[in-house]
């Protein structure tokens, strides 16, 4: 199968599905990266993808007169590698109609917090403010809402007494990592269907 990552920072959650990647081979991970997409430039996630070979675009808000014609933009970039599915891996951007209506339902996102619980920007401090116990990710399809989409999987971790956002995060994203390359994995070899809220894996 074929994916496109869409990323907005650091990349860490895309260098670990290049390196399951790279480890196990395109064919028994079922996937290969054909392309990595950015909102924006000089990040470490576009240069992850560069050091890996893999072609990169970046389409910025700024560059358009409205965001439907972003929105646009970014889902013909993405349409010109063909994907199978499209992974929002860190992409802080929330795409629209356009966007949704050629990628929805293979459109996959992942998120630190436990959905519902915190969806949206700061879904780590915002689970640390609320002073929840656990808290987590969740690996969904994107629907129009923001974070509202069927859930594939999540992950736990707990909060400790101690922890700031950076700490937090870092462990969550421990965690998140490899749901994210297991599920993709998955969906990408058995295929899935989606029934209602619930994803069925095959
Ligand atoms: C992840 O925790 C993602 O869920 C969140 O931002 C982080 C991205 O990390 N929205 P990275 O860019 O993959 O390192």
């Amino acid at each position: 199968k074929r994916l496109v990552v869409l990323v907005s920072g650091s990349g860490t959650n895309l260098q670990a599905l290049l390196d399951a990647i790279a480890a196990l081979g395109a064919e028994a991970y079922g996937a290969e990266i054909v392309a990595v997409g950015a909102d924006r430039e000089g990040i470490e996630g576009l240069a992850r993808a560069e050091r890996a070979g893999v072609p990169t675009f970046v389409r910025k808000v700024k560059d358009y007169g409205t965001r439907e014609e972003w929105d646009a933009a970014l889902a013909e970039a993405v349409a010109a590698y063909e994907p199978d599915l499209v992974v929002s891996a860190g992409f802080m951007k929330i795409v629209g109609k356009e966007f949704l209506a050629r990628f929805g339902g293979r459109f996959v996102n992942t998120h630190p917090a436990l959905l519902p619980s915190f969806p949206g920007a700061h879904g780590v401090r915002d689970a640390l403010a609320y002073g929840a116990k656990v808290t987590g990710c969740t690996v969904h399809f994107v629907d129009d809402g923001v974070d509202t989409g069927p859930i594939i999987a999540q992950g736990v971790v707990e909060i400790r007494d101690e922890d700031d956002e950076s700490a937090l995060h870092e462990r969550i994203k421990e965690v998140e990592r490899r749901l994210l390359v297991e599920v993709v994995g998955r969906l990408a070899r058995n295929g899935y269907r989606i029934e209602g809220r619930k994803v069925v894996i095959q």
